[in-house]
């Protein structure tokens, strides 16, 4: 009788909490914007922000009506997929911008490396191919190298967890260059394909029979 008793006390405890908590937590407020999380999913009409708007300006300052609204300066660059929907490696190469490399000397010219380092993906994901070309373009070797990447192909244990934890690629990409959500620009060479595979396999199926 009296584990009976307990019991009842238990799930009759329970079940009054679980009503309490419904009445007290209305839906709405915990599922209103399931992506409010999400800065990629934005609708277009609130992509980029003006600088008063952006949550990064401080709203309350003088000088944040006197730049530029990003719609605005962006209007004309290559158009981009994700991000700031700014395609930045073509406005660079089609000289829509000329940024300038050293903050303190105008003159000052790019160290530009023209070397492709392809790092091999298990799986069907196509291979990773980073191009040091359009990196050095607007940054110094000393940007990755060697707190980010030891300079030697194949040194680094680099994986998409890391990335998406913001490490590696990572440090850059989703903040100040293209998101993550881009696969095929950083996975962008592209192994046998599945029918050759199979091919190939059946091919040597043949063989063992
Ligand atoms: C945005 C980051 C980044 C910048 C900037 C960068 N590198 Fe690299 N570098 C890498 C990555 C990633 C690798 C590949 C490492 C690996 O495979 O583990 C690499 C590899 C190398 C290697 C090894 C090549 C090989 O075949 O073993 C050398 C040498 C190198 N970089 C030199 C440079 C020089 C010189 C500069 C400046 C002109 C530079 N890097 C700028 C990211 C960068
Ligand atoms: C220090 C910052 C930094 C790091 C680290 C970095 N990137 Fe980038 N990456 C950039 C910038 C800046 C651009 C040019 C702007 C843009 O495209 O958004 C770029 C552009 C690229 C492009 C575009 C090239 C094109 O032709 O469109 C590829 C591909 C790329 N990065 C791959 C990688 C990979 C793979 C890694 C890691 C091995 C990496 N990046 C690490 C800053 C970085
Ligand atoms: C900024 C460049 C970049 C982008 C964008 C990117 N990856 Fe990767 N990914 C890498 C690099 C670098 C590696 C490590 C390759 C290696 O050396 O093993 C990798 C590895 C992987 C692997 C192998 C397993 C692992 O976790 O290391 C998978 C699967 C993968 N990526 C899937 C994706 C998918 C899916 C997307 C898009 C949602 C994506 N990647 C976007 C650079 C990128």
């Amino acid at each position: 009788m009296k584990i009976i008793y307990t019991h009842f006390l238990l799930y009759g405890s329970m079940l009054i909490m679980l009503v309490v908590a419904s009445v007290i937590i209305p839906d709405n407020a915990l599922y209103a914007d399931p992506n409010a999380f999400n800065r990629l999913m934005k609708p277009p009409s609130e992509r980029n922000p003006s600088p008063a708007q952006d949550g990064i300006h401080d709203p309350e300052s003088a000088g944040v009506s006197s730049l530029q609204k990003p719609r605005q300066s962006f209007g004309a660059l290559p158009k981009g997929k994700s991000g700031n929907y700014v395609d930045w490696v073509k406005a660079l190469e089609g000289g829509d911008i000329a940024p300038r490399y050293d903050r303190d000397d105008p003159a000052a010219e790019p160290v530009i490396m023209d070397l492709n380092i392809v790092r091999e993906v298990k799986g069907s994901m196509p291979n990773v191919v980073y191009p040091h070309k359009q990196h050095t373009e607007w940054l110094d070797c000393s940007n990755c190298h060697p707190a980010i990447f030891i300079p030697q192909k194949g040194a680094n244990n680099i994986s998409m967890a890391s990335i998406l934890l913001g490490e590696q690629c990572g440090v850059c990409h989703g903040k100040v260059a293209f998101p993550v959500s881009e696969c095929r620009r950083c996975h962008s060479q592209v192994k046998q394909t599945t029918a050759s595979m199979d091919k190939k396999a059946s091919a040597q199926k043949e063989v063992t029979q």
